[in-house]
């Protein structure tokens, strides 16, 4: 495996979009993160503890992939949110935007929900993989088409504990 983003890149990154984050929502208003499970889930127990204590938190569980790295574009839920959105301020937490077709499911249903206002922060993006158009607010790092792990991206359920990103052998 070879390391594309090792773990002190990628925490200095989270430290600054935790800043862009609370920048973008001035003010004492809570800010609500919705993490995306379970790839987005070290990326949000980074990002929330480089935020003050405007921050509250939920999950969300998608699933959009078989045991494959390719997207089958199929978006399912399997775990709901614990509480409503309405009026509130809300960001969505993603591992990595790649066709950008779960995303663009997420922020439907999310929007659907009523909340103030809706933004979105995606540790990875891959553009050259984009077939919807899809906005992400806050982007940690644009990266090549090459399936990664690590940092709670997984192939097949293996390697999310990686403290790194790394490009799988053989991409
Ligand atoms: P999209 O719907 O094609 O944008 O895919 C988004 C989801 O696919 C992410 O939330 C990841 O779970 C997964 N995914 C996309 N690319 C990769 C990758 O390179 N490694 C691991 N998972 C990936």
């Amino acid at each position: 495996m070879n390391i594309l983003l090792d773990a002190e890149t990628i925490q200095a990154r989270v430290k600054e979009l935790a800043a862009e984050i609370e920048a973008a929502y001035p003010g004492t208003d809570e800010i609500h993160l919705v993490g995306v499970l379970k790839g987005g889930f070290m990326f949000m127990a980074d990002l929330v503890r480089a935020m003050g204590p405007r921050v509250t938190l939920d999950f969300i569980a998608v699933s959009s992939y078989a045991q494959s790295t390719r997207s089958s574009g199929e978006v399912r839920l399997l775990k709901d949110l614990d509480t409503g959105l309405e009026g509130r301020r809300v960001v969505i937490v993603e591992d990595i935007v790649d066709t950008g077709l779960t995303l663009t499911y997420l922020q439907d249903i999310l929007r659907a929900r009523s909340p103030k206002s809706l933004r979105t922060a995606c540790l990875l993006s891959k553009p050259s993989r984009r077939t919807v158009d899809v906005i992400v607010e806050h982007i940690g790092f644009s990266i090549e088409d090459k399936f990664v792990v690590g940092y709670g991206l997984d192939f097949a359920e293996k390697y999310r504990n990686l403290p790194y990103i790394a490009v799988l052998d053989g991409e």
